[in-house]
């Protein structure tokens, strides 16, 4: 990218001023259009009182903007709060009597959680493909997923080493054992291009505190439409109805497609920091976003190991979203160390993950990189 573009980009993020963040795997820096989103809806109460029109309209376009990110139509698309949320949704929605369901070992804990709660209620045998050497090799899938597998869950990227998986050849092991495919994309979306049809994932769920630059508070739920409709969902509320605005008590009469998934009143406020947020990341473009996080992530690891750092992340950034993990003794008191000298980052258990974005240059790595040396 051009020095311009990048200095043009870096200045709608104010938090840069003072501050090198390289957190997006955890929170990313906040741009002017969001603050200025907080503050549309702050003014919204206070001028309007009460405004459904205006706020539907913004959640309604923050789903349209998600939609359009990970090539889907938007009635595919539920309004969920949380990961943990929406994967707790959809096993309420799933008959998984006398099947398996597999989970990877390098899943977020909170798939596990919602998957060994489900099974107190349903008859299933729960199955955790291992890691190997921090990644999931693909055969791993052709060994552990058979035909009695009723749900496979894997994370496009993982939250601890940033391990990018082959969606697709997952997928297809997935379907030829006839396994519904839910995808855990809250480290990739925003940062890696996704595409649901061309992955042929059936489920997939991604929040809007990371690389998609807003806050928590709000996920997306894909569903492909035709496996949305056979499904008749127990965790619901008014806003999954067909006609919300009827306040029908006695009927229940489920939306087409993923709205069926909805539950109550939308997160608004998260509503309009979502659409701005997304409009930023469709200004600029995926591929721009993708192609400058690899070039960050190729140099992040490029130091490191002349620096002499160990990873936990893959060495082939083929094999990697934007965040390098970084094995460091401590690593929530470095974490801490690191932000009073300036650099905000993140840890997870003996790693140091640094974790970059579209504002971010080669210098905010190697400077963070130098710090962190300095310090252990
Ligand atoms: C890959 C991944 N999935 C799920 C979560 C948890 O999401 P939520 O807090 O929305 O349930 C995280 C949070 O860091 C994550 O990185």
């Amino acid at each position: 990218m051009e020095t311009e573009t990048l200095l043009k980009i870096r200045s709608e993020f104010p938090s840069l001023e003072n501050k090198i963040i390289l957190s997006s795997c955890s929170q990313s820096a906040i741009s002017l259009d969001v603050l200025d989103a907080m503050e549309e809806y702050k003014n919204s109460l206070l001028e309007d009182g009460m405004s459904w029109e205006t706020w539907m309209v913004k959640v309604n376009n923050a789903k349209e903007k998600f939609s359009r990110i990970i090539n889907c139509n938007p009635d595919e698309i539920a309004i969920l709060s949380s990961v943990s949320d929406s994967i707790s949704s959809i096993l309420h929605s799933l008959d998984l009597n006398n099947q398996e369901v597999c989970v990877t070992e390098m899943d977020f804990p909170c798939i596990g959680h919602a998957v060994l709660a489900q099974q107190k209620k349903q008859n299933f045998k729960v199955t955790f493909i291992p890691a190997e050497n921090n990644v999931i090799p693909i055969d791993h899938y052709e060994k552990y997923i058979h035909e009695n597998t009723g749900l496979t869950c894997v994370s496009h990227v993982s939250y601890y080493n940033g391990f990018k998986q082959n969606i697709k050849e997952i997928a297809k092991i997935a379907h030829r054992n006839d396994s519904l495919l839910f995808v855990d994309a809250y480290q990739s979306a925003g940062g890696v291009n996704i595409d649901v049809k061309e992955m042929d994932i059936d489920i997939l769920v991604a929040g809007m505190q990371k690389y998609l630059l807003g806050v928590p508070g709000i996920s997306f739920m894909y569903i492909k439409k035709e496996i949305a409709e056979k499904l008749s969902p127990t965790t619901i509320g008014w806003f999954g109805q067909k006609e919300p605005f009827a306040f029908d008590l006695k009927n229940l009469d489920y939306a087409n497609s993923a709205q069926r998934f909805n539950t109550g009143t939308p997160p608004v406020i998260n509503g309009y920091i979502a659409d701005a947020a997304l409009s930023f990341i469709e200004r600029i473009g995926m591929e721009t976003i993708e192609r400058h996080l690899s070039k960050l992530s190729y140099h992040t690891i490029e130091n490191a190991l002349q620096m002499g750092f160990k990873l936990a992340s893959p060495r082939d950034i083929n094999q990697k979203g934007a965040s390098t993990a970084i094995y460091v003794e401590n690593a929530n008191k470095v974490e801490g160390l690191l932000k009073e000298a300036g650099y905000v980052v993140s840890a997870r258990k003996d790693v140091i993950r640094i974790a970059p974005h579209i504002y971010n240059t080669e210098d905010d790595i190697l400077n963070c990189l130098k710090q962190l040396e300095k310090l252990i």
